[in-house]
C-alpha cells in the first residue's frame, strides 16, 4: 500500500529537481544570487567568462558541456583550489559526470586562475555551497 506513495513522491522529487541537460545538473538562473565582487573577484569573473563559462556556464550555473560550480561536489573541502590549477593546466578526466573529459585551457596565467578561484568561491558562498 505504501509503495505507490513512495514511487509517487520520488517522481515528484525528480520532476522538481534541477533541469538535467545532456550531462548533469544546471542551476535555474533566476535562483542564482550574485554577490558584490571585490576588484580581484571581478577580474576573475572576466577571465572565467572568457575561458570557462562556455562549459561551466554563465554565473557558474553549468551548461550541457560542463558542470555548475554551484554544486556541493565543488565545495572547497572536496575540490580545493589546487584542483582549479590542475584542471586548467592539465585538463580533467571525466569522473563525476557524463560530460566527457575537460580539455586543458590555453592562455590562462596563474594570477588569472587565482582570481577565477576567488570569483567561483564568492559565487559558491553567496549561494550557500559553503
Ligand atoms: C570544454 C569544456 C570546458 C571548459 C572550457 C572548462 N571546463 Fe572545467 N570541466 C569540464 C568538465 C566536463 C568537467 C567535469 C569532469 C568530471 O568530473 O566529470 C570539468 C571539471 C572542472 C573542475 C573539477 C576538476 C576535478 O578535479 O574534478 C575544475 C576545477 C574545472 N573544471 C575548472 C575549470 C576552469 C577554471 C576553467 C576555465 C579556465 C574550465 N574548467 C574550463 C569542462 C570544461
Amino acid at each position: 500500500m505504501i509503495r505507490p506513495l513512495i514511487i509517487a513522491v520520488f517522481c515528484v522529487l525528480l520532476a522538481d529537481g534541477p533541469a538535467t541537460a545532456a550531462g548533469g545538473p544546471t542551476i535555474d538562473p533566476s535562483k542564482i544570487v550574485t554577490p558584490k565582487f571585490s576588484a580581484k573577484q571581478r577580474l576573475g569573473k572576466l577571465a572565467y567568462d572568457a575561458k570557462c563559462a562556455v562549459c561551466h556556464g554563465k554565473d557558474t550555473a553549468g551548461t550541457n558541456t560542463g558542470p555548475p560550480f554551484l554544486h556541493k561536489v565543488y565545495h572547497p573541502g572536496h575540490h580545493g583550489d589546487a584542483s582549479f590549477f590542475r584542471a586548467t593546466v592539465q585538463g580533467a578526466r571525466a569522473h563525476h559526470w557524463p560530460f566527457g573529459d575537460m580539455p586543458k585551457v590555453e592562455g590562462v596565467s596563474k594570477p588569472m586562475i587565482i582570481n577565477i578561484i576567488k570569483y567561483v568561491r564568492a559565487m559558491q558562498k553567496a549561494n550557500g555551497i559553503f
